[in-house]
């Protein structure tokens, strides 16, 4: 199993959503977040504070799904989170040792399928 953690633009949530959900994917965990990449131009100020330390507002969308699941999420991620512009976001993998659906305590792959 792995853990897709994707910091994509709030406007590109519903389609990220739809987009899993159509590819089989429908358990998702969304946290709003702020935060910065990469910013090139450290120069730059507005209203007196460096760009590079002004946190933007992000979306966090979290999905546990099987390895054979791993590539078409992100694929549906990449697809559908994308202006084509920078700050358009990240994607992060890890494994995970287990989950469990506290309902039925079944574990594994039958937990998040
Ligand atoms: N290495 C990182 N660790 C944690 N969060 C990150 C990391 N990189 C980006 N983020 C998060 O993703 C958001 C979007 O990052 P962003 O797309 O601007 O990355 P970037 O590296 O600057 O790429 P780009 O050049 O396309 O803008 C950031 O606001 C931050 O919340
Ligand atoms: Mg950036």
């Amino acid at each position: 199993m792995k853990k897709i953690e994707a910091i994509i633009k709030p406007s590109k949530l519903k389609d990220v959503q739809k987009g899993l959900k159509e590819a089989g994917i429908p358990c998702i965990t969304v946290l709003p977040v702020k935060g910065t990449g990469l910013q090139k131009t450290y120069s730059e100020h507005y209203r007196g504070t460096e760009q590079s330390m002004i946190l933007q507002s992000r979306v966090l969308i979290m999905c546990v799904v099987s390895d054979n699941n791993m590539e078409k999420c992100i694929d549906v991620i990449l697809d559908n989170a994308s202006d084509g512009e920078t700050g358009d976001g990240k994607i992060f993998i890890y494994d995970v040792a287990e989950a469990i659906r506290i309902r039925t305590k079944t574990r594994g792959k039958e937990a998040i399928q």
